[in-house]
């Protein structure tokens, strides 16, 4: 296998011979082909694409890069898993967890950090004072066993090719190619163990699939990559054209994700939980439908038990879950609406951009994540406004940080006269 002729060939739109194709991964991540040829390579996949067969190769060989778990077997039962393609003041997993383990069901996962203007649920968690994202699999296997949920990093054995080459396409201007996410996500969740994956498909201006149809084709392949190696894959295909909830900076997100698990969370964050949870649940070995599953979901928040299951699991990873211990920004700035009239739009872009200037998040990879800083959108598409309510609350370190991302956030809004059609957040269930 030589790379300069496998990425010559697929410049020119070929083929690649599925043997050669998983060498190149794999001497990729035994550092044997270096990062420019790489990146060529991958430049030449975001333009020519793969074929199916090639994505089935490409992340077969990601799982053989390094090595796998197998939690169905270490918890004796069937293990489900969730994911996000990643998106703005997307916390969803956080709230998901704990729902789903007070109803019985064990959610182990791997997360990752955000980079750029979407956030990472792992800096999110790591806002809790004292909490560890850096589990052993036995302790891992252990707090799945006696709390029910724990959320950790990948560790460096996991898949290590597709860590080496998501880090490379974030700084080569490939991370948006359906193949190369398809492999990138399903690799992880089929090196993890889940025998049945709910997949969040953002699609919108804050995500990396913008249309509908292109979510759909992303949600296709997943399941087909899922359907070939035996598992099941369902993909909600979610809006993020506006962010989703209202916070959108760690300790601000995390304060919302325990309000939703106690119910008080918004509608349209609330509304993607529970039909995480719901889906999950029909899913596991508890013999449940959807509906059913979302009846015991709902009651999990409305009886305490989800948050109770909250508290155990941030206890369990060393955090103090009491949203007082979260840090708080110095400086709190409010940004009002100009004028009387209907939210027509928010966009999820621009706050999340404004959120990583404040220092929300990372422009570089090796960026510190200022925990406390972030936005908060209280007026969302669909919402009727008077001219001086509050839009959204700046909260940053210093007040010119805070003006900046003030302009910023009200340029994200556009008020009208007519409310637009309500498309709630789910768009769409594929699978
Ligand atoms: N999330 C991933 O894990 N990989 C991608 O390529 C995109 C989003």
């Amino acid at each position: 296998m030589r790379p300069a002729e496998l990425i010559e060939q697929k410049r020119n739109g070929g083929e690649h011979d599925l043997e050669d194709l998983a060498e190149l991964i794999l001497a990729y991540a035994r550092d044997e082909v270096p990062d420019y040829q790489m990146a060529a390579w991958c430049m030449a996949v975001f333009f020519k694409g793969l074929t199916d067969a090639e994505t089935h190769a490409l992340t077969d060989a990601m799982v053989r890069s390094g090595e796998t778990l197998d939690l169905a077997s270490a918890l004796g039962r069937k293990v489900v898993d969730k994911h996000s393609t990643g998106g703005v003041g997307d916390k969803t997993s956080i709230a998901v967890g704990p729902i789903v383990a007070a109803c019985g069901v064990p959610l182990g996962k791997m997360s990752g950090r955000g980079l750029g203007y979407t956030g990472g649920t792992l800096d999110k968690l790591e806002s809790i004072p004292g909490f560890r994202v850096e589990l052993t699999t036995d302790e891992l296997v252990r707090q799945l066993k006696d709390v029910g949920v724990a959320i950790v990093g990948q560790t460096a054995d996991l898949v290590p090719a597709d860590k080496k080459l998501y880090a490379l396409r974030d700084v080569t201007a490939t991370v948006d190619s359906v193949p190369l996410i398809a492999s990138s996500i399903m690799s992880k969740k089929l090196a993890a163990g889940a025998d049945a994956i709910v997949l969040d498909v953002k699609v919108g201006d804050g995500a990396f699939m913008k249309t509908l149809d292109d979510a759909r084709v992303l949600a296709e392949r997943m399941r087909e990559i899922g359907a070939r190696a035996g598992r099941e894959v369902t993909c909600l295909l979610t809006d993020m054209d506006q962010p989703l909830g209202r916070a959108v900076g760690n300790a601000l997100e995390i304060d919302e994700a325990r309000d939703t698990v106690r119910g008080d969370g918004p509608a349209d964050f609330t509304e993607l939980v529970l039909d995480a949870c719901a889906r999950l649940l029909a899913y596991s070995d508890l013999g449940v439908d959807v509906e059913e599953g979302r009846r015991r979901a709902e009651a999990a928040v409305a009886d305490g038990s989800a948050l109770e299951a909250y508290e155990r699991w941030i206890r369990a990873q060393g955090g103090d879950p009491d949203s007082a211990a979260l840090e708080r920004a110095q400086v709190q700035l409010a940004v009002s609406a100009p004028r009387d009239g209907v939210v027509t739009r928010v966009g999820a872009l621009a706050v999340g951009i404004a959120a990583m200037q404040l220092g929300a998040g990372r422009r570089e990879k090796t960026d510190p994540v200022d925990h406390a800083v972030g936005v908060l959108c209280f007026a969302k598409r669909g919402d009727s406004v008077l001219a001086g309510d509050d839009l959204a609350e700046i909260h940053a370190r210093d007040d010119a940080s805070a003006e900046r991302a003030a302009a910023a956030v009200l340029a994200a809004y556009e008020i009208g006269d007519d409310a637009p059609p309500d498309r709630g957040v789910l768009l769409e269930v594929v699978g």
